[in-house]
């Protein structure tokens, strides 16, 4: 019989019990709900509410049932409904009367909302961690190869040239910035909801502050009808998810792209790629694909749980079982897909030479000719309207601007401007070339040589403080 069973006469129906169960989903919330109960039953020792014998009698109980599903030998019985109907069904047949006192004062509605924020904790920090970890390596792949210059892009089609190691970075500091919501998830899911019993508190005596301080949670929630039906913190923690994803999805499609034989800037290792079938020459980016293909499922993780918080009444509703799945899944998907990348990065090798030949083509140096000019009185709107002429000019002949010789500089600028044209002279040279053109883009935050210099430090000091926030336990704190 069902742990509610009493005020039932008929049995329950075969295809209800299975529909309404969340058992499967719950499983991982096992170690939470133990904690939660330990926690529970020793308050209420504490308090006198049962007594100290059989709240250490619970306690052991509980260490007992835990240890067996560690070790993989409990047995899980598909008709007990969700996680904390086993686990306390368990206990009892284990225990006897005991057993039967823990569920004083308490409802599975606080009960599950307490399970969930603590695996929703562990989550962000584990997330977290990893996500230290990518930041580390896009460091590392900016540092190996600090020098190195590459196209930049506007609209797919090549700009200015620029260090690759400032790409890198672009990167890194998107994945800062998810760090920062993955803590801020943390704080949100940091409250105690233990306590507020079914929906209205309860009129035992219990410390909410004493299992508040047991859990490790920063506050006890303020009002109980929200703190039973608050799901918000996973929807922090689903938008951190789905953010993040998005930049995996972004740096994905880059290495896919530069994969390719249009491209030819990386390889990417053997171990994260795969073979054809049929076609014996492929070596396909089939994991940056998937990366970005698993955004899909994040994003509608996301969505579901926006849907079905949307119109629910205060303050419990079945409807709140359906929150889980979702955000078990964002949260392993954002695991796996930042270790994967994690692993990509570190093992693509890069075509230095085919890159910095490619950040040339593409007339990548025709801003620095016409700041070239500006720089020496021209107007810029006139000096843009020179090299314009001038990359006219080029593609006519088929040349590239570093392929002109002085003289032809001038003649096509004189086109437009004949004290534009009198201007060049032989330091033309530097602004036609790419690594010069890289290095010098200098303001605070921009890809010049010394620029990216200070910001890697500044990567690296950032990525030092967020690391000592986790390990020192001290997440909560900002
Ligand atoms: N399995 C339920 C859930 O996940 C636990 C709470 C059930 N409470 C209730 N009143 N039916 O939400």
């Amino acid at each position: 019989m069902a742990l509610w069973g009493g005020r039932f006469e008929g049995g329950v129906d075969a295809f209800t019990q299975e529909f309404g169960a969340s058992l499967e989903e719950d499983k991982v919330l096992a170690h939470q709900d133990i904690a939660g109960s330990k926690a529970h039953a020793k308050m209420l020792g504490q308090q006198g509410v049962i007594s100290q014998e059989d709240a250490q009698a619970i306690r052991e109980g509980l260490d007992e049932i835990d240890a067996r599903i560690t070790a993989g030998t409990f047995v899980w019985d598909v008709n007990d409904e969700d996680v904390h109907m086993a686990v306390e069904g368990e206990l009892t047949r284990a225990i006897g009367t005991a057993g039967a006192r823990l569920h004083t004062g308490r409802s599975r509605n606080d009960q599950v909302a307490t399970d969930i924020r603590l695996w929703a904790k562990d989550q962000c920090e584990k997330l977290m961690n990893q996500n230290l970890a990518l930041r580390q390596v896009l460091i590392q792949k900016a540092e190996d190869h600090f020098d190195v210059v590459m196209p930049g892009y506007t609209h797919l089609q090549h700009a200015q040239p620029v260090l690759f190691s400032h790409h890198m970075l672009a990167y890194y500091w998107m994945f800062t910035r998810d760090y920062a919501r993955l803590k801020y998830a943390y704080m949100a899911a940091d409250v105690n909801p233990l306590g507020s019993a079914a929906l209205a508190g309860t009129t035992y005596p219990l410390d909410r502050f004493a299992t508040t301080q047991e859990l490790g949670f920063k506050a006890p929630s303020h009002n109980s009808l929200d703190a039973v039906s608050d799901r918000d913190y996973l929807l922090d923690l689903e938008y951190a998810c789905s953010v993040s994803m998005m930049h995996l999805s972004r740096l994905c499609e880059e290495l896919i792209l530069w994969s390719s034989t249009e491209f030819g800037f990386i390889t990417m290792s053997d171990s994260f790629s795969t073979g054809s079938s049929i076609m014996p020459q492929k070596k396909n980016p089939d994991f940056a694909e998937l990366i970005r293909g698993k955004v899909g499922r994040v994003y509608g993780d996301l969505t579901q749980l926006l849907v079905t918080m949307k119109g629910l009444p205060l303050a419990y509703n079945k409807d709140l079982q359906e929150c889980k799945v979702g955000a078990i899944d964002a949260a392993k998907t954002l695991y796996d897909c930042m270790y994967c990348m994690e692993g990509m990065i570190a093992t693509m090798s890069l075509h230095e030479d085919v890159m910095l030949a490619q950040s040339a083509a593409g007339f990548t140096a025709a801003t620095d000719v016409a700041d070239y000019l500006a720089k020496r009185g021209i107007p810029f709107r006139v000096a843009h309207e020179v090299v314009g002429n001038t990359v006219l000019y080029c593609e006519k002949a088929g040349k590239g601007l570093e392929d002109l010789s002085l003289e032809e500089l001038k003649r096509a600028a004189a086109e437009v401007s004949q004290e534009a044209a009198d201007l060049y002279e032989a330091d033309i040279a530097s602004a036609l070339d790419p690594s010069s053109i890289a290095r010098a883009r200098n303001t605070y935050g921009g890809t010049g040589h010394d620029a990216v210099a200070q910001q890697l430090q500044e990567a690296k000091d950032a990525l030092a403080k967020d690391a000592g926030s986790v390990s020192s336990g001290r997440i909560g704190e900002c």
